[in-house]
């Protein structure tokens, strides 16, 4: 029987790729390039599964192909807002995604612009790198103590709540959670959790804030510039979850304007463009979307897809169905 045909959106691990050839006619992204919306469709068209990844726009119009040979989009990555889900129901594709395996790899990245954004020290490189640093003086580059204060975690799901744990086991901080669902009493137990029923009350409790929701229509500009003005003076927001949960523009308002303390952003809506006016703020920490990016997390990334792939065409339900 012939080998089901399956396009990989851009380069992934060695070793999955590997995998993936030893299973599959596999026609890989030599160029490493992201696929134009053209490109998108003809593979809906021309292969028998495509994985794509956060870089592939695969819209309604993508999607809109007329009986498309794919039936399964085995995304590379737990975030799924660059997909129409509706769209890709009505065209009878399966949607599936990588769950739980960056989960703390995520949550590590979260406090890494934490503790960057609180203490300074990627102002304090830039200074070393620069050869403007003077030497040591009590009021050098002072920033904020992180122990013992009160993180706000904005989505309470898998990413959530390792953050959480990270923060109150290993900085003794005091956990404020919300989210749209009932977090079970024994999960906030865990960090001696308190959830709150809005996100206001979330903003005016907490000394730092860290988005952890999903991204897409639902949650565009949740961070607005009400919401970030009810933040506390001098609090920090965090944002690993998706670009398009922040209005960068009411972000930097409140970074020039020293109402908040700072910021740390490892995501950016219409990434990897970024809103040049956050690129002239001292007070953000800026990453390239690297929640994810280790070894062991996109080697398993890529495994997830892959036994994802082994389900749907073996006939069962995709282990990280998301329709
Ligand atoms: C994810 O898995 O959603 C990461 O942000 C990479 O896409």
């Amino acid at each position: 029987m012939a080998k089901p045909t399956v396009l990989v959106s851009r380069r992934w691990p060695g070793t999955v790729e590997t995998r993936l050839k030893e299973t599959y006619e596999v026609t890989l992204n030599a160029s490493d390039t992201p696929m134009t919306a053209d490109e998108l469709r003809d593979a809906l068209m021309s292969y028998d599964a495509v994985l794509p990844t956060v870089t592939d726009k695969i819209d309604a119009d993508v999607l809109s192909v007329t009986n498309p040979r794919a039936k399964i989009l085995g995304n590379y990555g737990v975030g799924h807002s660059h997909i129409n889900l509706d769209a890709a129901k009505a065209a009878g594709i399966v949607v599936t995604n990588t769950p739980e395996v960056l989960s703390d790899c995520t949550a590590d990245i979260a406090m890494t612009l934490l503790l960057t954004a609180a203490r300074r020290s990627g102002e304090g490189e830039r200074e070393v790198r620069g050869k403007a640093w003077t030497g040591w003086r009590p009021t050098h580059m002072v920033g904020t103590k992180v122990s013992g204060k009160t993180i706000g975690i904005v989505g309470f799901g898998r990413i959530g709540q390792k953050m959480a744990r990270k923060a109150h086991f290993g900085f003794d901080m005091k956990i404020v959670a919300q989210d749209y669902f009932p977090v079970k009493p024994e999960v906030l137990a865990e960090t001696n959790a308190t959830q709150v029923d809005t996100l206001e009350e979330l903003l005016e409790q907490s000394d730092f804030v860290t988005l952890h929701t999903t991204g897409g229509a639902d949650n565009q500009h949740l961070m607005n510039a009400e919401r970030i003005s009810r933040m506390k003076p001098g609090s920090y927001l965090i944002n690993t979850a998706r670009g398009e949960v922040v209005d960068a523009d009411a972000l930097v308002d409140a970074l020039q304007a020293g109402t908040i303390g700072g910021a740390g952003l490892d995501v950016f809506e219409g990434e990897p463009n970024i809103n040049p006016r956050l690129l002239e703020c001292e007070n953000a920490v800026l990453l390239p979307h690297l929640g994810s990016a280790t070894k062991e997390t996109r080697d398993a990334m890529g495994f997830r897809v892959f036994d994802n792939l082994e389900d749907f065409f073996a006939g069962r339900d995709p282990r990280d169905r998301v329709i």
